[in-house]
């Protein structure tokens, strides 16, 4: 798979929403609201027990699967996980890796978080590495120390030629699902910094072509000023990505945000 930012990249993650039954019902209104967008890289994140039944909806459509989570053994005594070679047989391409809210609810580290990197990469599967800071360390001037460390730590031991397979998500925690987004040039300059991050460690071949995602409250009222800026591919969706319409039109606005630029 070649991953490009040269169309947006929207990405719904519906974090702990929706039995089969409800998915069901929502990728199949998703499917046709999408039928014939080819300008978009679309993905559905559900959770995993809906992960098969969405797969099997989204053959023939624009619409690709990624998961909310993997652990990084293959198979073994490890109750209650899922590896990365179960996810790909269901029909993932992605899997959300670090998320803030597995960070501060489910103990995640920049540690396991670079070993579940290490793991999808050596399954086929793109990790969307997730990043971003807290409200006290955005108010203390922390932002770039913590989206910096994040990366870095992250991403040790992984090949320049993997790091091409990941897609990088800034999501600023005081953003998420709390209705206050970063503005436009906000988030931009914090892109612009993960650019230069990518640029200086893994060269500009990765650096130029890299998707590098927002989240946090994104809607279908501000993706088209967020995607506007330069460094911003795309978004990880979570609450609008609960109903097919908003997110539809989140992809719109990020086609016509991406045709302007
Ligand atoms: P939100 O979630 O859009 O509901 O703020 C975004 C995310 O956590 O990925």
């Amino acid at each position: 798979m070649t991953l490009t930012n040269k169309k947006p990249f929207i990405a719904g993650n519906w974090k702990l929403n929706k039995t089969v039954s409800e998915a069901i019902e929502l990728i199949s209104s998703l499917k046709e609201a999408c039928q014939s967008i080819t300008e978009a890289e679309i993905v559905a994140i559900p959770p995993f027990t809906a992960l098969h039944s969405v797969a099997s909806l989204i053959e023939d459509s624009p619409i690709a699967l990624g998961a909310q989570n993997l652990f990084w053994e293959d198979n073994g005594a490890f109750t209650g996980e899922v590896s990365a070679s179960m996810l790909t047989e269901v029909g993932c391409s992605y899997v959300v890796i670090g998320h803030s809210e597995r960070r501060q609810y489910f103990g995640e580290t920049n540690e396991s978080v670079n070993k579940k990197i290490q793991s999808a990469l050596s399954n086929g599967l793109s990790p969307i590495f997730c990043m971003g800071e807290t409200l006290e360390e955005k108010e203390s001037g922390k932002t770039r120390e913590k989206v910096e460390s994040q990366i870095l730590e992250g991403l040790v031991g992984i090949e320049s030629e993997d790091s091409k397979k990941i897609i990088f998500a800034y999501e600023p925690i005081w953003a998420i699902g709390t209705g206050l987004t970063a503005s436009p040039h906000e988030a931009e300059d914090v892109h612009n910094f993960i650019r230069n991050i990518l640029a200086e460690n893994y060269g500009n071949d990765l650096s130029s072509c890299a998707i590098i995602l927002y989240g946090g409250s994104v809607k279908p009222d501000n993706t088209f000023s967020l995607l506007s800026e330069k460094d911003i591919n795309g978004a990880l969706v979570g609450g609008a990505s609960l109903k097919a319409d908003s997110f539809a039109e989140i992809i719109k606005e990020g086609i016509r945000a991406y045709k302007e630029k």
